[in-house]
């Protein structure tokens, strides 16, 4: 795949071989920033390309806040491992020039999928300007897991067919206008709000008039960690229930009719007999 622009930085595309064989880079070719998925925190939920590529990297940037010491650890001996928590982005940048000095490939791990509040875009941004390689390699993200962990799908036939991904803007960059929960919350669909654990009362205060205040609500805490939490209540009595567990960070919101105990729902088309299609032609 190409990511990098030609026109800009003069230089060949690298085959796909290159792409999987990191060690392929050495001896004065370029190298390649992977930004890669680690997940929600399970170093189970890796996928292979992710494992192979930070065990591979002779240099390791993780997001040491969501992205837990085992998944960093098999990061081959003598690798620059850095936990880029307490860095600056100039930093975590500077690391990479000289990563790029040397020719040697760099892991960026991100937690979740690195697509979904991972401010690669402003490293992308960097490495574009420098003309060094990237790639990168999606994980799974938290909303995912969370719905793995609560043995449930978000999406029940006509009962909520959309998930939208957000977050409350908190101490963060501000949200762009349109995209208020309350435009989203309008939709009806299943909401799974980031970074807003410290704002349920917003939330509460928010969707109750368009989803009804006993509308189901999951915090997910820490999904994929020894300490993961799954706490279900209703827009009501949410925010009581999380405050008694003491959670006041890294937790998604899920809400919509679509966590509840919706039982007495149609099932989809896709393996209804009476709804042939071409790979499952009316049988005689
Ligand atoms: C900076 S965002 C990163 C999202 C990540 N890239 C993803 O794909 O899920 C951090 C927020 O994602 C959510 N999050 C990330 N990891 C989580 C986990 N293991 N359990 C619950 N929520 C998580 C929380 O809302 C947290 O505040």
């Amino acid at each position: 795949m190409r990511v990098a622009d030609a026109s800009r930085t003069g230089r060949r595309w690298r085959s796909p071989a290159a792409i999987l064989d990191p060690t392929a880079n050495r001896g004065g070719a370029a190298m390649t920033v992977y930004f890669i998925g680690a997940g929600p925190g399970d170093p189970e939920l890796l996928t292979k390309k992710a494992e192979r590529l930070i065990a591979a990297c002779p240099v390791c940037l993780y997001a040491g806040s969501l992205v837990p010491a085992e998944v960093v650890a098999i990061a081959p001996t003598g690798a620059r491992v850095l936990d880029t928590a307490p860095m600056t982005l100039d930093e975590t940048h500077a690391e990479i020039v000289a990563a790029h000095g040397r020719g040697e490939d760099v892991a960026r791990v991100h937690s979740g999928d690195p697509s979904l509040y991972g401010a690669i875009a402003e490293q992308i941004r960097r490495l574009r300007a420098d003309g060094i390689d990237y790639q990168i390699v999606p994980g799974v993200p938290a909303y995912a897991a969370a719905a793995a962990a609560l043995g449930q799908e978000l999406t029940i036939p006509e009962v909520a067919q959309s998930i939208v991904l957000t977050r409350m803007s908190m101490k963060s960059s501000s949200m762009p206008e349109g995209e208020t929960l309350e435009n989203f919350a309008r939709t009806g669909a299943t909401l799974a709000i980031h970074l807003g654990v410290r704002a349920l009362l917003e939330i509460e205060r928010v969707l109750a008039p368009h989803y009804g205040a006993d509308c189901p609500v999951v915090v997910a805490y820490r999904v994929g960690w020894p300490d993961e939490m799954l706490i279900r209540g209703t827009l009501s009595d949410i925010r009581d229930k999380v405050r008694a567990a003491k959670i006041t960070r890294t937790a998604l919101i899920l809400a919509g009719p679509a966590l509840g105990e919706v039982s007495d729902f149609r099932d989809s088309a896709l393996y209804d007999p009476a709804m042939p299609h071409v790979l499952r032609p009316k049988r005689r």
